[in-house]
């Protein structure tokens, strides 16, 4: 079987909708035609400021939500990334790899110093991409499900795996991004020019997975559209609409076509009623199922270190050969 892996990180909260619809939904569908490895990002979080108990509770969290979402501990390997310290290994002879011009040109680095500013900024962040890399190398992963926003970290990886392999011989995998068009970028629900992000969206805007389903209902209400009155998928002249129509289409299965066809003659405010009655269907038991995970925190701890030991195995044996390959003296 091929292998997949993927990464999220654990954020203050909740996973967004974005998050679930750009990528941990199709993790969820790669269990069974796939080797599947998928992780929570400590390591990745801390390139920013965190509180210490609050990055704790939130990486359990995450994983509660993973697992809610479908993720099941028998039919992949979930861990938690600082779990496997192989991760920070391969990642330091990754960032000897990489020119400091080729990680200055990683554009989400870029926007988001820019936002800190170059004195709150820190290395780690800007070597953020490299450690990424790091993790995607470690599995041999054939390929990598993640949202739009991150395919220039997957280029930098293919271009990476290659340039080890040139140099040291025949090492790792070369992995290509598994990203879904339809579902690709999520954008916001009040300005959908720009994607779903907690740092970028306003609350309005975002859809958290844990909130209140009261709360995402009136938020799918007040979503932003258009002055012009028929349903259609047109993502350039229509965003707001054809937003709401993947976001439709994609929860329940629908085709865009059917749906368009469903809200012939039909206003706004019948689409808009009836997403958020699928919202409230889909993020209802989603929350209930995180809050048992998460009451239960030993069954969680036991499922993440049974997750790490799997995911050790594998990258032990790949940061070994790195290191030989390197020229790194073996310790007797
Ligand atoms: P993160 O935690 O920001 O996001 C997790 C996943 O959600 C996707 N995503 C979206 N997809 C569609 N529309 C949106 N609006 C949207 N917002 C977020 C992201 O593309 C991502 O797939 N760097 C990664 C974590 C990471 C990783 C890895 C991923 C670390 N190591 C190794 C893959 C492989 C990140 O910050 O994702």
């Amino acid at each position: 079987r091929p292998r997949v892996l993927s990464g999220i990180q654990p954020t203050a909260g909740s996973f967004h909708l974005g998050n679930y619809l750009g990528a941990v939904r199709q993790w969820v569908a790669l269990q069974d035609s796939h080797d599947a490895f998928y992780m929570v990002v400590d390591l990745h979080a801390i390139t920013v400021p965190q509180e210490p108990a609050e990055l704790r509770a939130n990486t359990r969290l995450a994983a509660a939500q993973l697992l809610a979402a479908g993720l099941d501990p028998d039919r992949c390997t979930l861990f938690v990334q600082s779990h496997v310290p192989e991760h920070a290994q391969l990642g330091w002879v990754m960032n000897c790899l990489t020119g400091f011009g080729e990680a200055s040109r990683m554009t989400q680095f870029k926007d988001k110093s820019a936002r800190q500013g170059s004195d709150r900024a820190t290395v780690g962040l800007f070597t953020y991409p490299i450690l990424q890399v790091a993790d995607i190398l470690l599995y041999q992963a054939h390929q990598v499900p993640v949202g739009e926003d991150q395919r220039q970290h997957i280029e930098l990886t293919r271009d990476l795996a290659e340039r080890f392999n040139g140099r040291f011989g025949d090492t790792f995998t070369v992995p290509a991004p598994y990203i879904l068009k339809e579902t690709a970028k999520i954008f916001d629900l009040q300005e959908p020019a720009i994607k779903m992000s907690k740092s970028a969206s306003t609350p309005k805007g975002l859809i958290n997975l844990l909130d209140e389903p009261k709360a995402t209902a009136k938020k799918i209400k007040s979503a932003v559209t258009d002055t012009d009155t028929v349903i259609r998928y047109d993502a350039v002249e229509k965003p707001g609409v054809s937003n709401l129509l993947t976001i439709y289409s994609t929860l329940t299965g629908e085709t865009i076509a059917e749906l368009e066809k469903k809200y012939e003659g039909k206003m706004y405010g019948a689409l808009k009623t009836d997403l958020a009655e699928v919202m409230v269907e889909f993020v209802t038991p989603f929350r209930t199922r995180t809050q048992e995970y998460l009451d239960d925190p030993e069954t969680l701890d036991s499922i993440l270190a049974k997750g790490a030991e799997k995911a050790r195995t594998v990258a032990a044996e790949t940061l070994a050969q790195a290191y030989e390959k390197v020229g790194l003296l073996p310790a007797k």
